[in-house]
Order: C-alpha cells, then structure tokens, then sequence
C-alpha cells in the first residue's frame, strides 16, 4: 500500500470493468479509481459517467481515466479484459486464445514500470488467465488473484438459502476447481450455524423439502449460463465478486473466501491456478485453506485440475 489513499485501477472496462467500477464506488473502497480501456473513449466516457454519479454517494471517490501505465502505482489492479464474445455451444476455455493474447500484452509493461501491487483477475478462463498473469508478473503468488469460484460458491450458496430458508451468507458452501465445466460443489464441507449439512437437514427436515444434492451444485454450475443465455453476458455478479475481492485486500479484512489461486503443493497440486479458498488481507492471498476432500471429491478436483494444466500448456509465453 502506497499511503493513505487507497489507489484502484480496472484495466477493460466492458459490462464486467463498468459493473466492477460501480460495485467499487457505491461502496466507498477505494479514494482513485483509473479505468483503461483499449478503446479509449469508451474509458473517457465510463469514467465522466460514474464522476457524475458521485454527488448521489455517500463516499467521494475520484474516477478518472488513463494509460495502462497511470496503474503502475495501483494498489489493486481489477483486470477484466474480453476478446471475441463467446459463440453458441462454445465454452470459457474457448475464450483462451483471444484473451490470453491480449494478457501478453498489458502485463510486461505493467511488469517493466515496476507495478508491485495485487493482481484481481476476472478474465476468462479465468484460472489459466490468472496463472499466465502470475508468470508474466514476476510477482509473487499472494499478488495474483483470480475470481475462480468465488462467483459460483455465491450462486451455490445462494441456491441453499432457497432450500434451507437460511441467508446464503450464514451458509458455508464452497464450488471448487475450475471456474467452468469441470467445477464441483464440497458437499463435504457444507454447513449451516456450524452444522455439516444432513445433519443441519435432518433437525430441520419438517421445514425442510427433499433435493438432490447432485441436481442442486450442478445448477450453481449452470446458472452462469442460465443468465448468459437469456441476456448474452453476465456482469453484476462477477462485477461483485471483483469488487468484493478488492476490498478484503483494501481493508485487510482477512476474509476466507474462494478465489483462484496460484497452488504450492496444496492439495497435491503446483504449478497452475484454480478455485480454493484463500484468506484475502493486504498482501493479497495471506493463505491457501486446504479442505480435507472425500475421495469422490479428490478426484474431481484433480479432473478439473488437469483441465486447467492442459489449457496452460497451449499457450506459449
Ligand atoms: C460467469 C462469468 C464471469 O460465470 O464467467 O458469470
């Protein structure tokens, strides 16, 4: 952290970049806030909109727009660059080519300038953008975080509070993996008030319908496509999610949540980023939670680990 003024830049400001900035300023998390864009007067022009807005806000935060190198001095980079948008029947690991190319080109300069501050990738496929951002950062992996599941647990939890009448933020509930087709919910390590889950459901099963388990994590891995599908993007959720991840780290608020990670030997795994849950503070990933996965679950997550490994070897560096 540079000083008192907490400093943000979002580097893509599309429908993710432009619902991240709002999410970042209606909730006061940061003092400057720069937005950058490959099209520049798209950038200006986000960047008067929400200036505009701030006199209807309870935080005065400074939006401007800028140069890839204005960020160099970046507390917390968001980055949520698009390529091509995604065809029918196409899935995020299709976007691969077109966004890593684009990633090659602002981290070394970023890189070269000397930026030495945290890393949010929300990117797609998001868990291989935020390892090729960690290579080409030279920066140490608690400074390259990416969204990975962070969205889908929201979507997961969210689909528990329906079932158990809970607030979904009461519930722990983790999607882990890649953050697309081979994700897969802990069922393991799912509790309410401290409760593992049947057994939460079986002291409250006259409140409680019957569901399948297996339906129910397989709709939270959907449900970015159920809104895909119906309105041709998705942005408020993973615009949250970006802004949400920025401020544990802003306030050093030592929050657990999944995020991608850069993995050193947890769960059996190196060398490649994916969804787990991390504690979020100022230095960016303070720690990896390793859960202990049931065997079903092990293997899923080697699965989606090798997914992810495969699409990291395509690209050349
Ligand atoms: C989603 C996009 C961010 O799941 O991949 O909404």
């Amino acid at each position: 952290m540079t000083g008192s003024i907490r400093r943000m830049g979002i580097i893509g400001v599309g429908n993710v970049g432009s619902a991240a900035a709002f999410s970042v300023i209606h909730q006061g998390i940061c003092e400057e806030l720069t937005l950058v864009d490959i099209k520049k007067e798209k950038a200006i022009g986000e960047a008067i909109d929400f200036a505009d807005s701030i006199g209807f806000l309870s935080s005065r935060t400074k939006v401007k727009s800028g140069e890839l190198l204005d960020l160099k001095d970046c507390d917390v980079i968001l980055i949520s660059v698009a390529g091509e948008p995604l065809k029918p029947g196409e899935t995020r690991l299709d976007l691969l080519k077109g966004t890593s190319a684009i990633i090659k080109d602002i981290i070394p300069p970023l890189k070269e300038a000397g930026f030495n501050g945290i890393y949010v990738v929300a990117t797609n496929p998001c868990d291989v953008i935020t390892y090729l951002t960690w290579k080409l950062s030279g920066l140490p992996r608690n400074q390259v975080i990416g969204t990975g599941t962070a969205l889908d647990s929201s979507r997961f939890r969210k689909l528990l509070s329906e079932h158990l009448h809970v607030d979904s933020r009461s519930i722990t509930a983790y999607m882990l993996g890649e953050h697309g087709e081979s994700q897969f919910g802990a069922w393991s390590h799912v509790s309410v008030g401290g409760k593992p889950i049947r057994e939460y459901i079986e002291d409250h099963k006259e409140n409680i319908e019957a569901f399948n388990f297996d339906e129910l994590s397989e709709h939270a891995k959907r449900e970015g496509w159920n809104v895909f599908n119906r309105k041709g993007k998705t942005e408020y959720g993973i615009g949250n999610a970006l802004a949400f991840i920025a401020k544990s780290i802003l306030n050093d608020a030592y929050t657990v949540s999944p995020v991608s990670a850069v993995l050193v030997g947890e769960y059996g795994q190196n060398d490649l980023a994916i969804g787990v849950p991390g504690i979020l503070c100022r230095e960016g990933l303070k720690q990896v939670i390793e859960l202990d996965l049931d065997e079903k679950e092990q293997a899923l997550f080697k699965n989606s680990a090798s997914v992810i490994k495969d699409n990291i070897a395509s690209v050349k560096l």
